[in-house]
């Protein structure tokens, strides 16, 4: 599964990162992240956190919505580093095609994204997080569906790798939104493409309601 190796789009980014192949050997795991010096780490926090005050107005915003169609715009603070990274540059190279976040990652490097990704993350442990609305009986029924994803995605919606997105009390509006376009291909992703191919839009409700009914570190980005 030549897509489950670590993004050599994020190892490249690093300032430091030697032996990103035989410490995955050694652990015996494909994902193992890179070694990087704890300066190198703050240094890109900080920097990441100067460039995202344009960020604010949609993702430090409770429950903010997007319209026709409608769904609520994810919450990104507290997410996985290497998938906020993996996120950012597929809007920049067009994998993803929501116009805004189209325009924002081409207006910047690709070490400005980097430096993002780093201080979305850092702010894991560090924000209020609170459920979004779900439905109790859909989330039930979505708990017996979910085995496969659980292999990726945890069983209660917490990733087992850096690059794979945490889904535990991300808005169940935006999850189906993903999976739907995951499905159409509007969405590219290996994996995920054909994981959403046979789902039905009724199984895709269950699912997400029970993910978004799991708490999880996911949160707004702080205003200031
Ligand atoms: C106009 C509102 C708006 C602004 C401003 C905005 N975003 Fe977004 N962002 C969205 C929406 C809506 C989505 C989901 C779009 C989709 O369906 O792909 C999104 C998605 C994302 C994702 C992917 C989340 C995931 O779980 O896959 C990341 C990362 C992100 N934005 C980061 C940023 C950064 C960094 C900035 C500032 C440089 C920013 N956004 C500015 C509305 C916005
Ligand atoms: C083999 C690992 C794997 C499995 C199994 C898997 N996923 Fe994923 N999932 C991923 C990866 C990798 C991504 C990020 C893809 C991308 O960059 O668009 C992802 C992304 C997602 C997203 C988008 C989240 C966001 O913040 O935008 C959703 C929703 C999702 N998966 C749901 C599911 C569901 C539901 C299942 C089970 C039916 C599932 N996944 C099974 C690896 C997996």
């Amino acid at each position: 599964m030549s897509s489950l190796k670590p993004s050599s789009r994020f190892a490249k980014t690093l300032s430091v990162s030697f032996g990103i192949t035989a410490l995955g050997l050694l652990a015996g795991v494909s994902w193992a992240a890179p070694v990087q010096g704890a300066n190198d780490l703050a240094r890109e926090i900080a920097r990441g956190k100067m460039l995202t005050y344009t960020c604010i107005g949609c993702h430090g915003m409770r429950g903010f919505v997007v319209t026709y169609p409608f769904y609520n715009i994810p919450k990104v603070a507290g997410q996985n580093r290497e998938y906020l990274f993996d996120a950012l540059m597929d809007y920049r190279e067009g994998k993803r095609n929501f116009p805004t976040m189209k325009a924002q990652a081409r207006s910047m490097t690709v070490p400005d994204l980097r430096d993002i990704a780093a201080y979305f993350a850092s702010l894991r442990g560090k924000i209020k997080t609170r459920l979004p609305l779900f439905s109790p009986a859909k989330g039930r029924a979505g708990a017996k569906l979910i085995t496969t994803c659980a292999a990726c995605h945890g069983e209660h919606g917490l990733s087992v790798s850096p690059q794979f997105p945490d889904l535990a009390g991300q808005y169940p509006s935006y999850l189906i939104r993903a999976l739907e376009e995951y499905k159409t291909g509007k969405r590219r992703n290996a994996i995920m493409n054909s994981m959403a191919a046979s789902l039905t839009h009724r199984e895709m409700l269950d699912i997400v309601n029970y993910f978004a009914s799991q708490p999880g570190p996911l949160g707004q980005i702080p205003g200031s």
